[in-house]
This record gives C-alpha cells, sequence and structure tokens, in this order.
C-alpha cells in the first residue's frame, strides 16, 4: 500500500499533504484557474498541476473538474478550500502574534516629555519596564518649546504634555489628571486662611514658572480672565528649585500636584485653598497621525490608558488622596 492510501485507510489524510500544496491548491481555488494561481505564486503552469494532483490524491478524490474549458471546484475541492482558508488565516494570526513578541522583546521606546511630566513619567514607566524588560527606553525631559521642536522633527515616538500645540496632524490622548496648585511654606499667615482671593493671592509676591512653560500659561491665563497680573519675585525652570525657595520664604507658588508627590506631613510646604484652585489640567501622550507607532510604543500607550483609570477614579478629591496614591 502506498503512503498515500495508508494514511487515508486510517483516516489522516493530513498526514501526506504539504503546506506547499495547500497553498498552490488555495490559489487555483480562488482564481479557478491553473494559469492565474501559477502567475501568483511564481510558479510554472505543469507544477500548480502536480502539486494540486497531489493534494487529489492525498484527500482520495478529485478536487476540481473541467467542463468544457472552465474548471469547477468539486464538493471535497470546496470542502479543502474552506479548511485551506482557515489554515493560512490562523497562520497569518500566528505570524503577526510572533512578530509583535518580537517587538516587545527587543523594541525601542522614544519618549519626549515636558519638565513636569518627569514626576509622572518614571512612575509609569517602572511598572512597565518590568512587564517588558526586553524594551529599551529612551526619555528625553525638556522645555515645552522644545518637546514641540522634537515632535515637528519626528525624534521620538510619544510625547507627554498637558498642553496641546494648536495643529491638526497630531492625536492625543488624555490619560491622567494634572492639577495645579498654590504651594506655600507651612509657616506661611495663608495657612489660616479657609479660603484666599485670587486678589488677595497676586498682592504677595510669586516664584513662577519660565515663560513658554505650560504651568505658567496657566496661571496667567486664570488670572488675566480677572484683570489681574502676578507680581513676579522670580523665573525659575525648575521645580525642584522653586520648592526650595517657596521652603525659604522666597514667594508662593503655583505648582503641578505631581510635583508635590513627595511631600510628607512633616514637610515645610502646604497647598493653599485659594479661588479658582486647582486649575484642571490634563496630561496627553501625543502622536504624529502619520506615524505608524512600532509595537512597543503602541503598547505603552495602550498602557497608560489603562493605568490612568486608577489615579482618575482618585482624582474627584485631588489633593489629600491623589497626593497619597502618587506618594505610594
Ligand atoms: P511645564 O508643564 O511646561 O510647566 O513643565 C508641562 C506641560 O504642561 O506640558
Amino acid at each position: 500500500m502506498s503512503k498515500q492510501s495508508e494514511s487515508r485507510a486510517k483516516g489522516l489524510i493530513w498526514q501526506s499533504m504539504t503546506l506547499h500544496q495547500l497553498q498552490v491548491f488555495e490559489a487555483t481555488a480562488r482564481h479557478c484557474n491553473f494559469t492565474r494561481a501559477a502567475e501568483e505564486l511564481f510558479l510554472t503552469q505543469p507544477t500548480v498541476s502536480m502539486q494540486v494532483k497531489q493534494l487529489s490524491k492525498s484527500v482520495g478524490m478529485p478536487l476540481f473538474e473541467k467542463v468544457g474549458k472552465r474548471l469547477y471546484m468539486t464538493d471535497a475541492g470546496k470542502a479543502v478550500y474552506e479548511t485551506s482558508q482557515a489554515v493560512f488565516d490562523r497562520l497569518a494570526q500566528l505570524e503577526a502574534a510572533i512578530i509583535s513578541l518580537q517587538g516587545m522583546e527587543a523594541g525601542k521606546l522614544r519618549l519626549g516629555a515636558t519638565t513636569t511630566a518627569q514626576y509622572i513619567v518614571p512612575k509609569l514607566l517602572a511598572p512597565f519596564c518590568q512587564t517588558y524588560p526586553g524594551v529599551e527606553i529612551s526619555l528625553e525631559i525638556d522645555k515645552h518649546k522644545n518637546v514641540v521642536e522634537r515632535l515637528n522633527n519626528n525624534q521620538d515616538d510619544l510625547y507627554i504634555l498637558s498642553q496641546l500645540p494648536d495643529r491638526d496632524d497630531i492625536q492625543a490622548r488624555s490619560f491622567l489628571c494634572n492639577p495645579l496648585v498654590v504651594v506655600a511654606p507651612a509657616a506661611h499667615p495663608f495657612t489660616q486662611q479657609e479660603t484666599i482671593s485670587l486678589e488677595t493671592l497676586v498682592k504677595k509676591p510669586l516664584i513662577l514658572r519660565e515663560r513658554g512653560s505650560a504651568t505658567r500659561e496657566a496661571v496667567e491665563t486664570l488670572l488675566a480672565e480677572r484683570g489681574l497680573v502676578p507680581q513676579v519675585r522670580m523665573e525659575l525652570d525648575n521645580n525642584e528649585a522653586i520648592k526650595q525657595s517657596i521652603a525659604e520664604g522666597l514667594g508662593l507658588s503655583v505648582l503641578s500636584l505631581h510635583s508635590l508627590s513627595r511631600i510628607s506631613s512633616a514637610s515645610e510646604l502646604v497647598i493653599l485653598n485659594v479661588e479658582g484652585f486647582p486649575i484642571h489640567r490634563q496630561w496627553y501622550a501625543v502622536f504624529l497621525k502619520s506615524k505608524a507607532l512600532p509595537v512597543a510604543a503602541q503598547t505603552f500607550l495602550e498602557y497608560l490608558l489603562q493605568e490612568s483609570q486608577q489615579y482618575c477614579q482618585i482624582y474627584p478629591h485631588p489633593t489629600a488622596n491623589l497626593m497619597e496614591s502618587l506618594a505610594g
């Protein structure tokens, strides 16, 4: 008994067929034409006929019949065609899964982030890196205008910022709140007041972030809406230096709540309850619409959107609970 009749006798048709035969048959069945299948697969027409013949032998039944000049699939042919499509669909899925796994094992993630994002990005990256230890990460933290410049030059995959550039070639996904609060030294007399009006606040010298910073712009916009102008005692482009300066009594300031995440109860800094504050802002992950995000960046984006949900549930009670959560 030949190998093929032996397999058929045992009911194991697939043992004597090959993937190559199935591929040739699938193309022939789809075109219902040997010549077109041969062209598609860069094979000769006799090779295609031979492969289909071999497959028919394995199945033990003809897969095509010729009526006049036309080729028709037999019922057995239709059954094999349906199976071949399912097999190749699954193989395509397997290939996509393997590519994606390779991407996460050796992929690169390039991030650009604005100054204040330094308080959230490493925190969010830590569990991501644990899950995908093979992903190589570069994180550029810079001033808002420089991050926008990097976006213009397509230097990174994703950009983390809270002030969106006004343009329509980008996509922005908000993933976390970014409340801005007024900060004072613990011994400041304002800490004794339940609420402080904006008019009272602007009478005091302020330490503000540099011009162009998103935080600075948000403060100036809020004050301008009330026709108020801040008394700027000092401009700094560094949140940590601002915190030191507040503690030294140089003035009050407005900072992202995230920059205060490490404040403990024994801290020298406190958050004041000022009218109009916190200023509600959002963190966005931004990317160019025209960019095909690499697997690692796509996975990080999905992770950001998912992970942020736990923080956002806390958001309705910003100061106490969010800080506790961030300090953890
Ligand atoms: P910053 O804020 O520029 O004030 O650091 C970051 C941002 O909002 O993008």
